[in-house]
């Protein structure tokens, strides 16, 4: 048993859905979050950038003493590799999104033909592809980056109704379908928070599949099979860190998380 908070980080409110999943899981588990405002967005950023960030970003979760990070951030856990971020760090345990995202996919696609959405670095760096070809060397990876769609749901672009983002995603969307894939990875965390508008242009034959999400199953896993769960009775804490205006970032949890997760929200320098 293991009482110390879980940290979680992205580059914004991307990885709001992967802390999602973990309350839902885990509600007794407290909660370190990390969204840096200010620097969002990573994915159009040279690997030497995101790499730096990545760092700090880790370093400050370190100061909680977390128990687990969580790569809340498709284009950090794509561009580079996860175990470099984390030599001479003292956090043993720590995930990307990639490994779980490709192996829920592959679990779920029927005819072989998976489609990946993400940043510009995410869909440049073929990490996707790569890993869902080592588990089936003859599956087909469609790759689409999708830059507008970040500053979409950081602008709170996310209603199904709205008529921008909708155009936008029909025409990113458009190969997927020409390609006939059964399964999508939304490939950046920030994409979940447009899934009803995914779905509603793809249809309910295509699976979609959230990175974040995934990332917090595979970490519930493995503090469970760790024995490294938190045995309090009662709901763990949530504190919300973002480095630019509390104000927006506090907009944009809410639009997202709604009033179910009661979460403390500051400001923070990295
Ligand atoms: N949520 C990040 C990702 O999963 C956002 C990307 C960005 O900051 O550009 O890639």
């Amino acid at each position: 048993m293991n009482r110390n908070p879980i940290g979680v980080f992205d580059s914004g409110v991307g990885g709001l859905t992967c802390l999602e999943e973990l309350r839902k899981l885990l509600p007794n588990e407290d909660i370190v979050y990390l969204g840096d405002t200010a620097r969002v967005p990573y994915g159009t950023k040279s690997r030497e950038t995101i790499a730096c960030y990545a760092r700090q970003d880790i370093a400050f979760l370190e100061k909680f003493d977390v128990k687990m990070i969580l790569i809340a951030c498709g284009t950090v856990s794509s561009v580079l590799m996860t175990e470099n971020l984390f030599d001479g760090s003292r956090t043993e345990l720590y995930s990307g999104v990639i490994y779980p995202a490709v192996k829920s996919a592959y679990a779920q696609t029927k005819n072989r033909r998976i489609g990946v959405i993400g940043t510009p670095a995410t869909i440049r760096s073929g990490c996707y592809g790569r890993a869902l070809r080592e588990l089936c060397p003859d599956i087909k990876v469609v790759g689409k980056a999708c830059p507008l769609f970040v500053p979409l749901v950081e602008n709170g672009y996310t209603n199904v109704d709205n008529k921008v983002t909708r155009l936008v995603a029909e025409e990113y969307l458009d190969v997927m379908k020409k390609e006939n894939v059964d399964t999508l990875i939304m490939g950046c965390t920030h994409y979940p928070l447009l899934k009803d508008i995914f779905a509603d242009i793809l249809g309910d034959r295509v699976s979609l599949i959230s990175p974040g999400a995934e990332a917090a199953r595979f970490a519930a896993k493995e503090l469970m099979k760790r024995d490294l769960l938190n045995d309090r009775e009662g709901e763990g804490s949530c504190k919300l860190f973002c480095t630019d205006s509390e104000e927006l970032f506090s907009e944009n949890v809410t639009a997202f998380l709604g009033n179910e997760v009661t979460a403390e929200i500051s400001k923070c320098t990295l």
